[in-house]
């Protein structure tokens, strides 16, 4: 079938088209139904299934006959470390640590929060959580303490999975302090900490509550999977929204599963056995749904790299790593090609690894500059697949579905939209647009399978920040337009999540960690376009009166401040300060002008300022440090 009558076919009967697609999985019960919809506009898929995630995504390989199939490909370039652990060895491995987490209480609904780097444990304590029903929220490694204790307060886990250490180059990054102060300022205290002790940094434990990874698994029995509600929570992500406090963004088992193993095959192209390589890191949706699940539910190998796509130790990495595993797809972030072109710009290295095996090179996470699509496909000589989703979706709303059908490319653009994603374009009122013009990208409810169906406790968030502004839609968050082909453009967000390397970060959160400053008044902060990273944070701040402090100590202060609060993700790195700051007669700060400045642009003052003149003391601020930044 072409990806025009699939897609039709989807829309026309989603009941019927998803059920047929969810036999593709081992049911403990089958679902009466596909979708549904009494709690409209909150919608469930599967609801009334049973179905175990683990059991799918590594026994049934074992079942079937796959157990000597490598399931996992660690390749840790910063320690020059490469396990390969088969399916079989995954389930043993899984189902002990599953055993001793059920041993000492956690099961069905309880929450474990994961703070692991890019290690096979952390895979096999994901799994682990899936195999007893226990619901996993994996913290990303560069947040720091106080975003860790945010989280655990959010998620009231049981029991808190950690590694004594995460690697990035030049530097140990020591997990197992930032947990411990994390924990000091959590209301919430878990009954467990298992910590794995990597030997680049052995972690002190604390008596009575922290236990060692083997030690708390040693005679450990091996758990059965246990059948959870297709509806059960299979896991809980945090992302930023517009405030300091993240969304608990919930998945659902059944949906998931469907989606992704759909994904494997039909976007990706996947046949169960190929190699299949996300560089990305499990503390992101990207890392969730296709560095873990999806490879595995499908039957594939999937690729876990510990590195960066330069320096470690160069450009030449990624190519490494396809020749060495066979790779047959590669997904990264634009920005990771954009680091490797900057080291390596005729892409010499490129030449000296045999990339036979790679059929297609995925980028997602943040607007894939045509530019940056051009070069990877002159030097690679290989289809280049941009595709555009979110935390929240959980796998594509757009993309190029090369299993199904390769779709014509049109540079610009991740090209139209998957089954049961009805995307539209809207103006402020929440009507439709014609095609090539500029509005906010909704879609119409029900989301398919797989997307969020809440936010953790926090229903009317949920409602307020996503279904409220238009109703009977789904609100992205995302800006741009579709052409009459139906191929959907992605130009901006609409709200103040800025994009940092692929990073979604919130300019709102950092606001508040400027705030919290004794020397700042008030503040802003903006992402301006980066050559490298898409965007970067920076800081504006207004002083409060009387401070007769040196200005750079207080933004160095500022910078190593948001270091502490929200961790090195952030990235904040510049910040100057101006005497005040642009804004509407009612009081709104004109943070897209700023940007326009930032970048270059030119800029008319718009018709709400305030003060027009305010934007030459801006501009002025922003050249001290270096913006417009030059080509
Ligand atoms: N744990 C702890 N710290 C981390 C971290 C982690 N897991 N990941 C990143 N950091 C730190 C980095 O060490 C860096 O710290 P520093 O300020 O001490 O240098 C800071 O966070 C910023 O990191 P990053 O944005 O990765 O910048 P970089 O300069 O180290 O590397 C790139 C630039 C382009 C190579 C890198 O951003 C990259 O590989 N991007 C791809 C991102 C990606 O895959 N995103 C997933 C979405 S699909
Ligand atoms: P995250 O939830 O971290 O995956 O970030 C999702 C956001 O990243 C989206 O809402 C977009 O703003 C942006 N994004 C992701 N993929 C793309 C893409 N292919 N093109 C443009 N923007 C993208």
């Amino acid at each position: 079938m072409s990806y025009r009558e699939t897609y039709a076919a989807c829309a026309a009967d989603p009941d019927t088209w998803w059920m047929h697609e969810a036999e593709a999985l081992d049911w403990v019960k089958k679902p009466s139904r596909a979708l549904f919809a009494d709690k409209a506009p909150l919608y469930e898929w599967f609801a009334d299934g049973e179905i175990n995630t683990c059991w799918n995504a590594v026994d049934r390989h074992v079942e079937g006959g796959r157990g000597a199939q490598t399931a996992i490909i660690w390749d840790s370039a910063v320690t020059g470390q490469v396990e390969k652990i088969s399916y079989s060895d995954l389930r043993d491995r899984t189902a002990r640590l599953a055993g001793a987490l059920q041993a000492r209480g956690i099961g069905k609904g309880d929450r474990v929060l994961i703070y692991m780097p890019m290690i096979p444990e952390t895979m096999v304590a994901m799994l682990a959580c899936a195999r007893i029903g226990a619901i996993h929220s994996v913290v990303f490694g560069g947040f720091a303490s106080p975003e860790l204790a945010t989280r655990i307060d959010d998620a009231t886990p049981k029991a808190i999975l950690a590694a004594s250490c995460g690697i990035e180059p030049g530097r140990i990054v020591r997990y197992k302090p930032l947990l411990d102060a994390a924990l000091e300022i959590s209301k919430h205290q878990p009954d467990l900490c298992v910590i794995f002790q990597r030997p680049q940094e052995a972690a002190d434990l604390r008596e009575g509550r922290d236990h060692e990874w083997h030690a708390f698994q040693k005679d450990a029995p091996l758990a059965d999977c246990v059948p959870v509600a297709g509806n059960h929570p299979a896991y809980i992500l945090y992302t930023s929204g517009t405030t300091g406090q993240p969304k608990g963004v919930v998945r659902h088992t059944a949906g998931h599963l469907v989606a992704v193993n759909w994904s494997m095959k039909n976007i990706y192209g996947m046949k169960p056995g190929d190699v299949f390589w996300t560089a990305s890191d499990l503390g992101w949706v990207v890392g969730h749904s296709f560095i873990c699940y999806g490879p595995l539910v499908h039957g594939n190998t999937t690729v876990l790299f510990e590195g960066k796509p330069v320096g470690t130790p160069d450009a030449g990495t990624y190519w490494r790593v396809v020749q060495d595993h066979q790779v047959a797809a590669l997904f990264t972030a634009p920005t990771a090609f954009r680091a490797i072109r900057r080291d390596d710009p005729e892409g010499a290295l490129i030449g000296k690894y045999d990339l036979s095996s790679l059929r297609t090179l995925f980028l997602a996470g943040e607007r894939a500059d045509p530019d940056t699509i051009r070069w990877a496909e002159e030097k690679l000589h290989r289809p280049v697949v941009d595709h555009w989703w979110q935390t929240e979706t959980g796998w594509p709303i757009a993309a190029n579905p090369v299993g199904l059908e390769a779709l014509p490319v049109k540079p610009g653009s991740p090209s139209m939209p998957m089954p049961g994603y009805r995307v539209e374009v809207l103006d402020d009122q929440g009507q439709p647009l014609p095609p090539g013009e500029l509005g906010a990208i909704a879609i119409r409810l029900p989301l398919p399978p797989g997307t969020l169906p809440t936010l953790w406790q926090a229903e009317a968030r949920f409602r307020k920040s996503y279904l409220e502004a238009f109703p009977g839609y789904y609100e992205t968050g995302d800006a741009g337009y579709m052409d009459e082909d139906g191929y959907v453009y992605i130009m901006a967000r609409t709200d103040d999540v800025i994009n940092v390397a692929g990073h979604r970060l919130s300019t709102g959160a950092m606001e508040e960690v400027l705030l919290s400053h004794p020397d700042v008044a008030e503040c802003a902060v903006i992402g301006a376009a980066d050559a490298l990273k898409g965007q970067t944070p920076i800081g504006l701040l207004c002083l409060n009166r009387g401070t007769t402090r040196p200005e750079a100590e207080i933004v160095t202060e500022c910078v190593a401040l948001m270091r502490e609060k929200i961790g090195p993700v952030a990235d904040f790195r510049k910040a100057v300060v101006t005497e005040r700051l642009p804004k509407t007669r009612s009081g709104k700060i004109l943070r897209s002008t700023m940007v326009k400045l930032a970048d270059g642009e030119a800029v008319k003052p718009p018709a709400t300022i305030d003060d027009p003149a305010i934007l030459n003391e801006i501009a002025l601020a922003l050249g001290r440090i270096g913006y417009p930044a030059k080509a």
